[in-house]
């Protein structure tokens, strides 16, 4: 079949190296893709919401499959315009419809939902213009630190961990009253702060039935130790050590399963990916936010991890029969330690030549790209997370040893990773 990738990043670099070894694959194409993807397929300059365009790619190019990336399109929804189009009904779309993908774009819908369907969660209230005056002695009792979110996407900026009651109701007024996070803050989850450690659980459901995806932990904060600025993030691992079968059960019982029923018995048409994040206190799993997409970069050691041919769960995705097929796993670890551009995820420069990446690596490392961009006879940097180097290994500290020996035969100009990816695990 004829495919058709929407997105820039690592997560879509990994997804097009594991969709180009499917035998099914047969023209890939990626929109509009990095310099790693066009290793895979076909980078076609075109953006993931130029609708029109994708539209007339498809019918173009005989398109079978589209699979979103990103979840900016979800949001804008594109399922919807592929399920209303005449032309495009025959195209099997991965990813919800723009109802179901409030499950990431609305954190008061996605708490709603999880109510309703008593998925373990933060406690929380909801706030806007209309109740706003109700908001200042509910954050004054609070219990500290007070956790703030932005409902709408606000690129990843939109959750404040606030520390006094002071500071959060000075950013409980600039969200509300002066629009700091413009539409996407004029709704506010106020939750309150859970302590324990992160996990991202992936989930591909047909809307009916599901599968499960290797688990990830990725590495959010620009300096080792996890300390600084949020990024999108610096590294993954997986397996997840404290994800051992009796928790990654309590996750499937307390999670997942009633997420998936949530899904079908609220008619919500969603064939595609949710990424659950999740937070372990104690030894229970709280779901934190869901996602409508796979994670970057978790992708890129989930992709690595999984043998069964992706083309093949995504057609069943699609046709609703994920009832039939089983995941398979490779059983070694996977990370990934990601390179960025000095400065980020402040302001940083681009443009400069990445060396080193036309030697060959050892057979258990791989690079994937997310900033890139090819020009004449250079690869240069083209964003904030330029590439990652995944490796398996039989311990994570192991995988994470090859990762950074091959970064440094890789060089641009202020190039930054982490050292101590997986330094828990070792
Ligand atoms: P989100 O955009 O919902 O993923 O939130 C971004 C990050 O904020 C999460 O990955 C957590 O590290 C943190 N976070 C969000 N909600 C909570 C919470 N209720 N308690 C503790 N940390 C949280
Ligand atoms: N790595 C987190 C995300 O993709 O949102």
């Amino acid at each position: 079949m004829n495919i058709l990738l929407l997105g820039a990043g690592g997560r879509e670099h990994a997804l097009a190296w594991k969709l180009s070894q499917s035998p099914k694959c047969q023209q890939l194409y990626i929109a509009p893709g990095n310099a790693g993807t066009a290793l895979c397929g076909t980078n076609i300059n075109m953006s993931v919401t130029d609708f029109d365009g994708i539209k007339q790619f498809v019918l173009d190019k005989h398109i079978n499959m589209v699979i979103v990336g990103p979840e900016e399109p979800l949001v804008k929804g594109i399922v919807d315009l592929f399920r209303k189009d005449k032309a495009l009904q025959q195209v099997a779309i991965i990813g919800p419809s723009q109802y179901g993908a409030q499950l990431e774009g609305s954190k008061a819908f996605a708490k709603k939902f999880m109510m309703r369907h008593n998925i373990p969660t933060a406690r929380y209230r909801e706030f806007d213009a209309t109740n706003y005056a109700d908001g200042i002695p509910y954050l004054q009792q609070h219990s500290l630190p007070i956790v703030l979110k932005a409902d709408g996407l606000a690129a990843g900026k939109g959750v404040l961990i606030c520390q006094s009651h002071v500071e959060a109701m000075a950013e409980f007024e600039l969200m509300l009253q002066q629009s700091k996070f413009g539409e996407a803050g004029k709704k506010v989850v106020v939750e309150e702060f859970l302590d324990g450690i992160e996990l991202s659980v992936f989930v591909l459901t047909d809307g009916k039935n599901y599968v499960l995806l290797p688990e990830a932990k990725d590495y959010k904060r620009i300096g080792e130790g996890d300390t600084g600025l949020n990024t999108g993030g610096m590294g993954a691992v997986s397996p997840v050590p404290f994800a051992n079968d009796a928790f990654m059960k309590k996750v499937v019982e307390k999670v997942v399963e009633p997420t998936v029923k949530g899904i079908a018995s609220e008619g919500i048409d969603y064939k595609g990916f949710v990424f659950v994040g999740l937070i372990k206190v104690g030894e229970e799993p709280l779901v934190i936010e869901y996602n409508c997409r796979m994670g970057d970069p978790e992708t890129e050691v989930v992709m690595p991890r999984l043998k069964t041919d992706l083309v093949d769960l995504l057609i069943a995705a699609a046709d609703g029969t994920l009832d039939k097929v089983k995941v398979e796993q490779d059983n070694r670890a996977a990370c990934t330690v990601m390179a960025v551009s000095g400065g980020y995820p402040g302001n940083y420069e681009k443009g400069y030549a990445i060396k080193g990446l036309d030697q060959s690596f050892p057979a258990d490392s791989m690079v994937f790209h997310a900033g890139t961009t090819p020009q004449k006879e250079e690869v240069v940097t083209s964003g904030g997370r330029v590439l990652c180097v995944t490796s398996y290994g039989d311990t994570i500290s192991g995988a994470v040893s090859k990762s950074k020996e091959v970064l440094r035969q890789i060089s641009f100009e202020d190039m930054y990773y982490r050292k101590d990816i997986g330094y828990e695990f070792a």
